[in-house]
């Protein structure tokens, strides 16, 4: 791209975005003040409870943060990265619905678990993936992190709640390092929810902020059916054009 396709594109997409009915900046990322009427009804936080708790149940993947340990030890790192986070993609299945509690397979060698084995709190950071998301943007859709620490589930519980099975479900690949393995040595644990942060889209027409732990934990079965998701179905607009500019204009101007 040309430096004069390059200006070109930068206005014409200014302009394209100024003439879309995106949220006044200043609750882009923040909740306007209850007594400024916005034209759509921010979701309470029981109801912004329930669509995370839905989320939870239909997402597979997430980040897992942790901090790498302060002490010294003989491991294989760069000693400038102690105390700081870290974010790893790992996989985990909604298999104590009851509870609202992940179920993670902790794999022994794999750095988040070694961080945890020192002694680090964890968090799994996880986001909607909405299939109808039109026009497409991400920052219109929900996502959350659930603070915590890890435990590991005792035999009884892994037979008893068909743990192995629920997680294979979600993920038929990780047969190959079920507990048990001849390769990696692994064990079943929960991510014990103590806070939940949730950003629910923009911030004039979602919840931001804390949910409390309670709202998370009782949340029944028949409510995480029964929500519909921003973009589960068609027909949701993440955000709404208008002057006649859609998707397509925008596209063309990125095209250029
Ligand atoms: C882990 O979180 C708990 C609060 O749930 C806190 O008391 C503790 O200090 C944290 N541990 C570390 C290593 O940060
Ligand atoms: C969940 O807890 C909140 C806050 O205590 C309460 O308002 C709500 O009625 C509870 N919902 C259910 C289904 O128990």
């Amino acid at each position: 791209m040309g430096l004069r396709n390059t200006l070109l594109f930068i206005a014409t997409f200014g302009l394209a975005t100024s003439a879309l009915q995106l949220p006044s900046p200043a609750f882009l990322f923040a909740n306007p003040e209850p007594q400024h009427a916005t034209g759509f009804k921010i979701p309470t936080i029981h109801e912004s409870a329930v669509q995370a708790r839905r989320i939870l149940h239909l997402e597979t993947i997430g980040t897992l943060s942790t901090i790498f340990p302060t002490a010294h030890s003989t491991e294989n790192r760069p000693s400038d990265v102690s105390g700081t986070p870290i974010g790893l993609m790992d996989y985990f299945g909604d298999c104590e619905p009851g509870s609202g509690n992940p179920t993670i397979l902790a794999i022994s060698i794999a750095t988040s678990f070694k961080n945890v084995a020192a002694g680090s709190n964890i968090t799994l950071s996880l986001r909607w993936h909405a299939p109808y998301n039109r026009p497409y943007s991400a920052a219109a859709v929900p996502r959350f992190s659930l603070i915590g620490h890890l435990e590991e589930l005792s035999a009884e519980e892994v037979r008893e709640q068909n743990v192995a099975a629920c997680f294979v479900k979600y993920h038929p690949d990780a047969v190959s390092w079920l507990p048990g393995n001849r390769i990696h040595e692994s064990k079943w644990v929960r991510l014990v929810v103590e806070e939940v942060y949730w950003i629910g889209g923009f911030g004039d027409r979602a919840y931001i902020g804390w949910i409390p732990l309670n709202e998370w934990q009782n949340v029944t079965a028949e409510e995480i059916k029964d929500c519909k998701l921003p973009g589960e179905k068609t027909g949701w607009a993440s955000w709404i054009p208008h002057f006649g500019f859609g998707q397509g204009q925008v596209q063309e101007a990125i095209e250029l």
